[in-house]
């Protein structure tokens, strides 16, 4: 039995808590809700790596592996923080021979902790076939990830020699599971998605059941494909998201569903969403977006991790251009405990959503030209924290789904959505010195520059206006906790 490993939301939290309990008040210049001293992240995050897997382990560490666009090598990143595998050092832990078995493509490798010793899961070809694609397992005989030796503990073996490739791992419930994509004979599909208990690393310890085949629409353009395969688990539900489709702009995430206390090895535990979660977004400039993992920020929140292209047409095969970059992005969830993957957000600093200390469960987000507090789809929540327009010290707030579009603080105390005009006069208008909440200082408040202390407020109705801060109450809706 797999001893039970840390949550991975109560690991970091707890760790994450105390450091911000120490530091409860955002500094001035960091972006507003994140750990004192840690710097956000941008995207992308890491250019040029598809596939990529980013988790944080016991040792506080994140670790990264993802595809090369040379489909040549395996390599690992180490960096204290998510924003810090951008800058890290990319250590090649193996390399493919220059000829026969697994001297072909090498695809989407995946480093796990079995029972405090490493594993690299990956496909690889041949050099005389390069997309003779199985899945191998690599075992490192120390205990440092990026130091080896690593051996090659063999094939991993499931019942079909066919098409395999994109195993992860999964602990549930004290026991470890194997999700991969492979061609099934008799489906006249590329692949499917089957889960197994392990019994070794590289053997089931029963015949794997498949989770999905390809047949929607937006699962079969190009290619019935069904791939890259995540978990997580939330508010008693495990969400299985897949990648579907070319792996051109048509790419996109897939959602099965299944009750955490399942029996997760029956097919019919599991529900998938008719309709694809995550999808190309020509409004934030995102082509492609799949082949996610999930992770955590250094507070504990959960993150998509995922790749997609700037630009929809492609010249050749989609699999040999090289601009499938790793993105990150912040994983919401509704109230019924659903995830909600909104749209992917762009290029740019990663966004935020504010909620008022004096409606927690709502967000600031635009309707339209107008900015109110209330209920509606995510994306018109998320709003970038950008160096301010009028100049150091300040920020300004830029839509995610309206990019251009500014938070402005008009004359009259009115606050919209603007576009930039460029005019110095509406630089000042969107540009706020960030302070430490008001009445919570884990939160943030926007003041108005040279305006007597008047802040971003909720104001009565849901509306959000600049005003005055003359009391408790006031405080309380000129302060904004940032999820
Ligand atoms: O990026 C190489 C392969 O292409 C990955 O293994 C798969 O998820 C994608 O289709």
């Amino acid at each position: 039995m797999v001893p039970s490993l840390l949550n991975r939301r109560s690991f970091v939290a707890g760790a994450a808590a105390a450091m911000f309990a120490a530091h409860a008040t955002a500094r001035a210049g960091q972006p507003a809700g994140s750990a004192a001293g840690v710097v956000a992240p941008r995207n992308p995050l890491v250019p040029q790596r598809a596939d990529a897997r980013i988790f944080k382990h016991n040792d506080g560490l994140y670790y990264m592996t993802a595809s090369v666009p040379e489909y040549d090598r395996l390599a690992i990143r180490r960096a204290p923080t998510l924003a810090g595998l951008a800058a890290a050092e990319e250590t090649v832990v193996w390399r493919r021979p220059a000829s026969g078995k697994l001297g072909g493509y090498i695809w989407a490798p995946e480093l796990h902790d079995i029972d405090g010793r490493w594993y690299i899961y990956f496909a690889a070809g041949n050099s005389d076939d390069p997309f003779h694609i199985r899945t191998y397992v690599l075992r490192n005989g120390g205990r440092d990830a990026l130091a080896g030796p690593w051996e090659l503990m063999g094939q991993f073996e499931t019942p079909w020699d066919t098409f395999t490739l994109d195993s992860t791992l999964y602990v549930h419930r004290g026991r470890r599971y194997a999700c991969w994509a492979q061609k099934e004979p008799g489906i006249d599909t590329n692949s499917n998605l089957y889960l197994a208990p392990l019994a070794t690393p590289t053997t089931l310890a029963a015949p794997p059941t498949r989770l999905t085949v390809p047949t929607l629409p937006w699962e079969i353009q190009g290619f019935k494909v069904a791939e890259g395969p995540a978990l997580i688990e939330h508010r008693g539900k495990l969400f299985l998201t897949y990648s579907a489709s070319a792996t051109d702009a048509r790419y996109c995430l897939g959602l099965l569903t299944a009750d955490a206390e399942a029996d997760i090895m029956r097919a019919d535990s599991w529900t998938k969403s008719p309709e694809p979660v995550f999808v190309t977004s020509d409004v934030t400039k995102v082509y492609g977006p799949g082949h996610n993992s999930f992770t955590v920020d250094e507070q504990g929140r959960d993150l998509l991790v995922y790749h997609g292209r700037d630009y929809e047409s492609i010249e050749g095969d989609p699999l040999f251009d090289p601009n499938r970059h790793t993105r990150v992005q912040r994983l919401y969830f509704r109230p019924d405990g659903t995830p909600d993957f909104g749209i992917p957000v762009g290029n740019g600093e990663v966004p935020d959503r504010f909620a008022p200390a004096d409606a927690r469960t709502r967000f600031v987000r635009h309707h339209g030209a107008r900015l109110i507090v209330g209920d509606g789809p995510l994306p018109s929540s998320q709003f970038r924290q950008k160096p301010g327009l009028a100049g150091t010290g300040t920020v300004s707030l830029e839509a995610v789904d309206a990019p251009g579009r500014f938070v402005q603080a008009q004359p009259g105390g009115a606050i919209v959505l603007a576009a930039n005009d460029g005019s110095p006069a509406f630089a000042r208008q969107v540009s706020f010195e960030r302070r430490p909440g008001l009445s919570d200082p884990s939160g943030v408040s926007f003041a108005l520059p040279g305006s007597g202390g008047r802040h971003l407020r909720h104001a009565a109705g849901g509306a959000l206006r600049a005003g005055p801060v003359t009391n408790q109450a006031d405080r309380a809706s000129a302060t904004f906790l940032v999820s």
